[in-house]
């Protein structure tokens, strides 16, 4: 049986794409008579006809590299639909790449956006899987995505390294980590860096509540105070506002500034706002990363085997599962605020500013 698979990055990269390109190829060369081509920077490539022809060679040594050796774009899904002023007309052009490289299937690496194009492409009769990549694990339908734990284990060191320094000066630093819509990343390593303070998208905080929560600290003879905060994470006020009115007239005030600058005004405590940034999406997989991503791919394999299309990899306790395309794409999730993890943080003495 021959089966011609197109590959695909796309959105923002994470470690384990690789990994988890190179158990698909692999598994498929073992499975079938797989001829794979690889399409270059994510949906962008396949509007523009950018892929290349790969063999087995170039699927060698990647396990352990960061990032993805297809490149990768965000094309936002709202713009799908739109023929702009470039007159392009994208939903036809990525169905024409398809039929032109006579695919089988396409195989989508990627986060919620991705997912969403991959379930319209799925629609317009194409033979899609999509595979649950992102550090921010907020795909729906997956318990966990490859990239979370690597980048836990990143932002994790960032909160052990910022305690000796936060002690020696005894000061308030505030971490800021990746994570717009869902506070996975900083839930998860604000409890495993033994963060004072955890405060996430789902939760609106108040100010007031954070610095109450540095002056209990001093007043128990803890002169330092470490707070992990999501990028998107709203104070009460924000929260009530709607996302047009929220100005911030400048983007690099982010939430940790602005964090820090309201403890600083209201305890006279001297604090600072530290942000890893894309250090969390960089470098090699952990071996958990390793090993989920290439039972993904390898999964992505085994569907295409069998002619299984329109369906994400995920998942499940400890079973690899397939959702529906369908029932997945377009739902993000969150932390739900009486998650176990929240309870947990909350029984632990984490203030999360509510
Ligand atoms: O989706 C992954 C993610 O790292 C988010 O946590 C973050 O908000 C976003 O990507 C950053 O995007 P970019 O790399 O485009 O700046």
């Amino acid at each position: 049986m021959k089966r011609r698979i197109g590959l695909l990055t796309a959105g923002g990269d994470c470690p384990g794409l690789n990994a988890c390109i190179r158990g698909v190829a692999r598994a498929s060369y073992e499975l079938f008579d797989a001829e794979i081509v690889g399409i270059a920077d994510g949906y962008s490539g396949l509007i523009q006809g950018d892929f290349q022809e790969l063999s087995r060679r170039d699927f060698s040594g990647i396990l352990t590299r960061g990032g993805t050796i297809l490149g990768t774009r965000r094309t936002p899904f709202r713009d799908m639909r739109v023929i702009g002023d470039d007159k392009v007309n994208k939903v036809a052009q990525m169905k024409d790449t398809y039929r032109e490289l006579r695919l089988d299937c396409l195989v989508c690496l990627g986060g919620n956006g991705t997912h969403k194009t991959a379930n319209l492409l799925s629609e317009e009769g194409l033979n899609i899987i999509g595979l649950p990549k992102t550090i921010d694990n907020d795909i729906w339908g997956t318990d966990v995505t490859f990239g979370f734990h690597t980048a836990c284990n990143i932002a994790t060191d960032v909160i052990d390294r910022i305690h000796s320094t936060a002690e020696s000066h005894g000061r308030v630093m505030v971490v800021e980590l990746m994570g717009n819509k869902a506070g996975w990343l900083t839930l998860q390593s604000g409890i495993a860096g033994g963060a004072d303070v955890v405060l996430l998208p789902e939760i609106p905080y108040d100010v007031e509540k954070v610095a109450a929560a540095c002056e209990a600290r001093l007043r128990s003879k803890k002169s330092f105070t470490i707070i992990a905060v999501a990028e998107g994470a709203l104070s009460k006020e924000e929260a009530a506002m709607k996302k047009k009115e929220r100005v911030n007239e400048n983007p690099y005030r982010t939430v940790a500034y602005r964090v820090a600058e309201g403890i600083q005004k209201l305890t006279g405590m001297e604090t600072r706002a530290v942000i890893p940034g894309h250090i969390q999406r960089g470098g090699s997989p952990c071996p958990y990363d390793r090993v989920l991503s290439t039972r993904l791919g390898v999964m992505a394999a085994e569907l295409i085997k069998e002619g299984k299309y329109g369906v994400s990899v995920a998942l499940k306790g400890d079973t690899v599962v397939a959702n529906p395309l369908a029932e997945v794409a377009g739902k993000t999730k969150m932390v739900p605020p009486d998650h176990e993890l929240v309870r947990t943080a909350r029984e632990i003495g984490i203030t999360f500013g509510d």
